[in-house]
């Protein structure tokens, strides 16, 4: 019987891989920990788990496919968590995330490094995205991806989350740009990153509040400036490259904290969320790094708006019932 048991999603890699390989160095000392990757490439997730197995032999590692961009693939992932961990979850990383990068934005480029250098690293504004990404569920691909999938998701292992679980997201800093109730998907803006981050702070505060009766608690982190796969859809590696040295630049050069630059650093973040004693939703979790590269935990308070958040939870609830409803059509 293992003693903790931990689902991290876009574990196949970058931060996901990291906090799954710090959970399983130090997650709960003296106990069993047992994780499960939970990953939309499978030829990825083996590669990840052999990793994992190769470094810690005794640990329990298992693999669930998900999609978090097709409630079917959530549906059929959520139902083989439940069969994996028949004594329940205790932590839960949404982790998976996505930008749908288009190309590099040359004029924004320019202008950030001209106007406010340092403010333009912090940011994607070097990236153009692409606009009108829809799913095959008729939903925004980005949003679908980063928010509702894992919203979706929780609502499936709620009722199999122990007493005293966590749910940790993976936000950004990248979220304050763009956000628009009338397209609160954000199809049609070039900013479906930004804003599908702007909404993870925004819901964590109430759908912390609703699931504390249950013993569940839910935060956000954020893994500072990492160089992850995260780039590669530019299909520039040489660029990768280059983003590297600039951020070491930045780092031990400028002394910005939140260019942590490698996982396992951006995964601290996230990892304190999971375990520490005591969390709170109004604040964001944020890892950061010396210039030496010694990580740490910065904790802020989260930039959020109540208002904002019961809409949010409304549309999500709203997009559960529908899908509910098509299930049962169908069944
Ligand atoms: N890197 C940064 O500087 C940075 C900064 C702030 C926040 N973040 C956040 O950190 C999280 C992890 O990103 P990362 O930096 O580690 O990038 P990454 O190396 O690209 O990892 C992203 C992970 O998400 C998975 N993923 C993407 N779309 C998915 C989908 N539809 N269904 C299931 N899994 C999906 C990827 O799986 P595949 O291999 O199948 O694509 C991969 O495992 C993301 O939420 C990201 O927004 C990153």
């Amino acid at each position: 019987m293992h003693s903790r048991v931990a689902v991290v999603t876009g574990a196949n890699g970058g931060v996901g891989l990291a906090i799954a390989r710090r959970l399983l160095s130090q997650g709960a000392p003296g106990k069993d920990m047992k994780v499960v990757l939970a990953c939309r490439n499978q030829s990825k997730a083996m590669a990840a788990r052999a990793e994992l197995l190769a470094e810690h032999p005794q640990a329990t590692v298992d693999l669930v496919e998900l999609d978090t961009s097709s409630v079917a693939s959530v549906e059929r992932a959520a139902a083989a968590i439940q069969s994996l961990c028949p004594a329940g979850i205790d932590l839960l990383f949404c982790n998976a995330g996505a930008m749908a990068i288009a190309s590099l934005d040359v004029v924004s480029i320019v202008r950030g490094l001209l106007l406010h250098p340092v403010a333009f690293f912090e940011s994607s504004e070097a990236l153009r995205q692409k606009r009108g990404l829809v799913t095959a569920d008729g939903l925004g691909e980005v949003f679908q991806t980063n928010v509702f999938g894992h919203y979706l998701l929780i609502t499936r292992l709620q009722a199999i989350m122990s007493a005293g679980a966590r749910i940790v997201w993976t936000g950004s800093a990248a979220s304050r740009l763009d956000f628009k109730r009338s397209d609160y998907q954000h199809v049609w803006g070039g900013k479906a990153y930004e804003s599908s981050k702007y909404i993870v702070d925004q819901i964590v505060e109430p759908l912390d509040k609703r699931l504390q009766p249950l013993g569940i608690r839910c935060v956000v982190a954020e893994p500072g400036n990492v160089c992850t796969n995260f780039l590669a859809g530019l299909g520039l590696p040489l660029f990768e490259y280059l983003v590297v040295a600039v951020f070491y630049f930045i780092r031990v050069v400028l002394g910005l904290a939140r260019f942590t630059i490698t996982a396992d650093a951006g995964a601290v973040g996230p990892c304190y969320a999971a375990l520490a004693d005591n969390v709170d939703s109004r604040i964001k979790y944020h890892s950061h790094s010396t210039r030496a590269g010694q990580a740490y935990v910065e904790e802020l308070p989260l930039e959020s708006c109540k208002d904002t958040g019961s809409f949010l939870i409304a549309r999500l609830d709203g997009l559960v019932k529908r899908f509910d409803s098509k299930k049962q059509q169908q069944s």
